[in-house]
C-alpha cells in the first residue's frame, strides 16, 4: 500500500500534528467568512482588481472629477450603517433610498461608473463581488490614479437589503457649515479618530463643491484670504438661486491631483468650506494641519490609516445581506 495513499488507514494519518492542521483550517474558513480580507477574492474573483482598475483608469481619463465623485460615494455609503453599498439604491415606489437625503440630494455622482464596474465584473464572475466592495476598491483606485497612496483593499462586505434616507438625512454625514467640535463627534461617532478626521478631510484635495455648500463663507466670514474669497464670489452670488449649483474646486491649486496642497490652502487661509477652514483656525488640530502641509508622506499614511478604518466600518458578512446583481436595486 502506497504511503501517500490519501484513503489510508494509517493511524499516523490521525496524528496531533494533523489534527491541529484541520483546526486550523476550519478556524480560518469560520472567520473568513465573518471578517474582511485581502485574499477574499483570490479563488472566487482573481480578476477583480485589474477589472475595477480599468473601468475607473478610463473614467477618469473621460473626466478627473469623476475620482473625487467616486470617493466621496464611498465615505457617504461608510457613514451611514456602514459600508454596505446602501447609497448606491435607487428610490421606486415602496422604496426610500439615500440619493434625496440632504447631504446627497444634487451632489453626490458616480452612480453610472459603478454600474459599469458592476457590469464588467458580473461578466467575468457572476453573483461573488458585492456593490460595498467595488465602491471599497474603486476610491482606492481613484486615489491612485491622481496620484496619492494606494493601500491594499480587504474584501468581504456584502450588500444591505435596506437604506437609511433618516440617517443620511439627519446629519451621520457633518455638513459643510460644522463647527470643529461637530466634526470631531460626527468622525468620533464612526470609530475614527480626530487624526482620522483631518488626514481624511484631505480628500478635498480633489474635487468639487457647490457654491450653495460654500456660499457663507466667502460673504461672511473674515478668516478668509480676501484674494481668493472675491474670486469665489465672481461665480456664486450672494443670494441663493440660480447659480446654487454652480461649482468650484475644492483644492483651487492641483484641483485633480491628489496631494497636500489642500492643508497648505488651509494654513494661507484658503479653505472653500467653512467645515474645512475650522481645522486651522486656532484650535486643537492646527498643528496636524501643519504637519500635513508640509510633509505629504505623512499626510499619505495617515489617510491610508482612515481609509482603511473607514471602509471597515460596520461590513455585512457572511450570509448578511446579499451580492446584489445591480447596485441600483435588491435582488
Ligand atoms: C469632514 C467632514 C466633511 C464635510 C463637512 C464634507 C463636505 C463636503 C461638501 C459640502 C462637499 C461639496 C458637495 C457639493 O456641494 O455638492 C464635499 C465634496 C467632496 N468630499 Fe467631502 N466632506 C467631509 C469629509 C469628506 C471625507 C471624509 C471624504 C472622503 C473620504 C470626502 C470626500 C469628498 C470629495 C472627494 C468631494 C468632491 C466630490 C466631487 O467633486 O464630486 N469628504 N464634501
Ligand atoms: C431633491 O432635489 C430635487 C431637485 O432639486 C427636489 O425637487 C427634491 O425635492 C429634493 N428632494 C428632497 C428629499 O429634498
Ligand atoms: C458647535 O456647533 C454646535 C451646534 O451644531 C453648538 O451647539 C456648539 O456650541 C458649537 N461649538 C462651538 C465650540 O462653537
Ligand atoms: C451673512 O450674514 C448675514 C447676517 O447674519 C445674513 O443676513 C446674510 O444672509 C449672510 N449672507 C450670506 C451670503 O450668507
Amino acid at each position: 500500500m502506497a504511503l501517500s495513499s490519501s484513503n489510508s488507514s494509517s493511524p499516523s494519518y490521525f496524528s496531533s500534528s494533523r489534527i491541529v492542521a484541520l483546526f486550523v483550517l476550519l478556524l480560518l474558513t469560520g472567520t473568513c467568512s465573518a471578517k474582511l480580507s485581502e485574499n477574499f477574492y483570490s479563488q472566487t474573483c482573481p480578476e477583480v482588481f485589474k477589472t475595477v482598475k480599468s473601468v475607473v483608469k478610463s473614467a477618469i481619463a473621460n473626466e478627473p472629477r469623476i475620482g473625487a465623485s467616486i470617493l466621496r460615494l464611498f465615505f457617504h455609503d461608510c457613514f451611514v450603517d456602514g459600508c454596505d453599498g446602501s447609497v448606491l439604491l435607487d428610490d421606486t415606489s415602496s422604496f426610500r433610498g439615500e440619493k434625496t437625503a440632504a447631504a446627497n440630494n444634487n451632489s453626490l455622482r458616480g452612480f453610472e461608473v459603478i454600474d459599469s464596474i458592476k457590469t464588467k465584473v458580473e461578466s467575468i464572475c457572476p453573483g461573488v463581488v458585492s456593490c460595498a466592495d467595488i465602491l471599497a476598491i474603486a476610491s482606492r483606485d481613484s486615489v491612485v490614479i491622481l496620484g496619492g497612496p494606494f493601500w491594499n483593499v480587504k474584501g468581504g462586505r456584502r450588500d444591505s437589503r435596506t437604506a437609511n434616507f433618516n440617517a443620511a438625512n439627519s446629519g451621520v454625514i457633518p455638513a459643510p457649515n460644522s463647527n470643529l467640535s461637530n466634526l470631531i463627534s460626527k468622525f468620533h461617532d464612526q470609530g475614527l479618530s480626530v487624526k482620522d478626521m483631518v488626514a481624511l478631510s484631505g480628500s478635498h484635495t480633489i474635487g468639487k463643491s457647490r457654491c450653495s455648500s460654500f456660499r457663507d463663507r466667502i460673504y461672511n466670514e473674515s478668516n478668509i484670504d480676501s484674494t481668493f474669497a472675491k474670486a469665489k464670489q465672481s461665480k456664486c452670488p450672494c443670494t441663493s438661486g440660480s447659480a446654487d449649483n454652480n461649482l468650484a474646486f475644492l483644492d483651487f491649486q492641483t484641483p485633480n491631483h491628489f496631494d497636500n496642497n489642500y492643508f497648505k490652502n488651509l494654513i494661507n487661509q484658503r479653505g472653500l468650506l467653512h467645515s474645512d477652514q475650522v481645522l486651522f483656525n486656532g484650535g486643537s488640530t492646527d498643528s496636524l494641519v501643519l504637519t500635513y502641509s508640509l510633509n505629504d508622506k505623512i499626510f499619505y499614511s495617515d489617510f491610508v490609516i482612515g481609509m482603511i478604518k473607514m471602509g471597515n466600518n460596520k461590513p455585512l458578512t457572511g450570509s448578511q445581506g446579499e451580492i446584489r446583481k445591480n447596485c441600483r436595486v435588491l435582488n
